[in-house]
């Protein structure tokens, strides 16, 4: 048996972050580390990067300025070193670079290898002087085949990552450079995982993908599986009772996918569908390879589907070369379509993608007015709906405690936070059906809808 030793991963970036970030704690803990909630006195950080936007990239070279403290610190009192590590998209794109600012950085991953963790943290543990360790391969489909079957025991509400990479090079974007290509595991692979998460407590699973809904895994006759056909089979198992999935591509959104939003109830009825600009002109220049009219006609045969359905999308304002007129064209599609939750971001040219080599860059001072009207309309948007929700019965997964005593916190099927009081934590993990009391901008609060109509305190 080895000593228990203290790992320390900080994640930045996607819910696929998130999932890597425990797979790495998964792969470790047979080496006895447990993690820990601080860099100080760690004997091994993890910080798992994102690539995506230059201020996350940035942040990351503060936080190792932080850790270089705590390296040295341990170095000063103790006999173990602390192995610092970047991991993710950064550390990908950036390695080496990473590696001649940071003299601190001991290992530098990218997101397709850590399975081999165990062996690289041997060599780090091992190394004398300058023998540094750098692994930014690209084996997808052997980390899927290497990585632990037992997932570590997660929540009522869990993820799962069935899809990995892209293959569709939009302009602004690092992903494909940083993820490499498009992966799609084996259906029942995914379909064991979540047994086995379910038998362990989860009710809820999120299937993730950089471009999920481009899955085409291989089914076990030799037949392939759409994303429409695997939440058909993920239906299917008892105990599972709310699917969703993220992100997805107007591109890819096929009739399986639309008949498994009218047939499966399991499927919550929201949608992240991002359009990031409302002008043909910029969407070519983006490569999205469709254009507004496309969009609409996606979202109008969702809706013919599955009325309940609200839609959630990412934007970008201030691309090059995006006219005042381009962005009201973004402004007029919100309109049109109304979503209910999003992310909008103003353009930030990353290095080796097409779009930071194009003319006219927007400046910075026309980004930030754009976003801000965005984000107005937007806003304005996600209250409306909220208020809309007052008055109406909804399901909501109990997943948390609230701040105060009694009170238990879930999430709708819109992942809009519902609090509710007058619960005990033996209730977690229950879907219970609350009716709606009072709206804020990003959250609910409701009371129970008890059978025999009683009704229990309000928050
Ligand atoms: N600049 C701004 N936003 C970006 N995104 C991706 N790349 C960039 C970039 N270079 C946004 C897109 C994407 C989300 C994950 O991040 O909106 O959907
Ligand atoms: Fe990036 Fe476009 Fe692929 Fe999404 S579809 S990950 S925005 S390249």
């Amino acid at each position: 048996m080895s000593a228990t030793k203290k790992l320390f991963v900080k994640t930045y970036g996607c819910q696929m972050n998130v999932y890597d970030s425990q797979r790495m704690q998964d792969v470790l803990a047979p080496l006895g580390y447990q993690s820990v909630d601080e860099a100080e006195g760690a004997d091994m950080v993890i910080l798992n990067t994102c690539h995506i936007r230059e201020k996350a990239a940035e942040k990351v070279f503060s936080d190792l300025g932080r850790i270089r403290k705590h390296k040295k610190a341990k170095e000063e009192n103790g006999t173990d070193k602390m192995i610092v590590a970047v991991a993710g998209c950064v550390a990908q794109a950036e390695g080496a670079e990473l590696m001649r600012r940071e003299p601190i950085v001991d290992m530098v991953f990218g997101p397709q290898t850590y399975h081999r963790l165990p062996e690289m943290v041997a060599r780090a543990n091992r190394a004398i002087g300058n023998d540094r360790i750098i692994d930014t391969d690209f084996p997808v489909e052997e980390k899927f085949d290497h990585l632990p079957a037992q997932v570590s025991q997660q929540g009522y509400s869990a993820f799962i990552a069935i899809q990995e990479g892209c293959d569709k090079f939009c302009t602004f974007c690092v992903v494909p450079y940083t993820r490499g290509a498009e992966y799609s595991r084996p259906g029942m692979d995914i379909v064991n995982e979540t047994r086995q998460i379910v038998a362990q407590g989860t009710r809820e699973v999120t299937l993730l993908g950089q471009n999920v809904n481009a899955y085409h895994g291989a089914g076990p006759d030799g037949d392939e599986w759409t994303l429409g056909r695997l939440l058909r089979e993920l239906s299917e198992i008892d105990g599972l009772e709310r699917i969703r999935y993220i992100t997805s591509h107007p591109r890819d959104v096929d009739d399986d996918l639309i008949f498994a939003h009218r047939d499966l109830p399991k499927v919550m009825p929201f949608l992240h569908l991002p359009v990031q600009s409302g002008s043909d002109r910029v969407l070519q220049a983006m490569n999205r390879k469709h254009d507004r009219q496309t969009y609409f006609d996606i979202v109008k045969r969702l809706r013919e589907a599955q009325p309940d359905l609200a839609l959630s999308s990412d934007f970008i304002v201030g691309f090059p070369g995006e006219s005042e007129k381009d962005f009201e064209d973004t402004l007029d599609l919100v309109r049109q379509v109304g979503f209910i939750q999003t992310f909008s971001f103003k353009y930030s040219p990353r290095p080796g993608t097409p779009a930071s080599a194009m003319e006219l860059q927007v400046p910075e001072e026309v980004k930030a007015e754009r976003l801000a009207r965005l984000q107005d309309l937007l806003a304005e948007q996600q209250l409306a709906f909220n208020q809309n929700c007052v008055g109406r019965e909804m399901d909501v997964l109990l997943d948390r405690t609230g701040k105060f005593e009694g009170q238990l916190v879930g999430r709708s099927p819109y992942m809009q936070p519902v609090h509710v009081n007058g619960l005990t934590e033996a209730d977690l993990g229950r879907i219970v059906r609350l009716k709606i009391t009072a709206a804020k901008p990003f959250s609910l609060a409701g009371e129970l809808v008890e059978e025999g109509g009683s009704e229990r305190n309000v928050a």
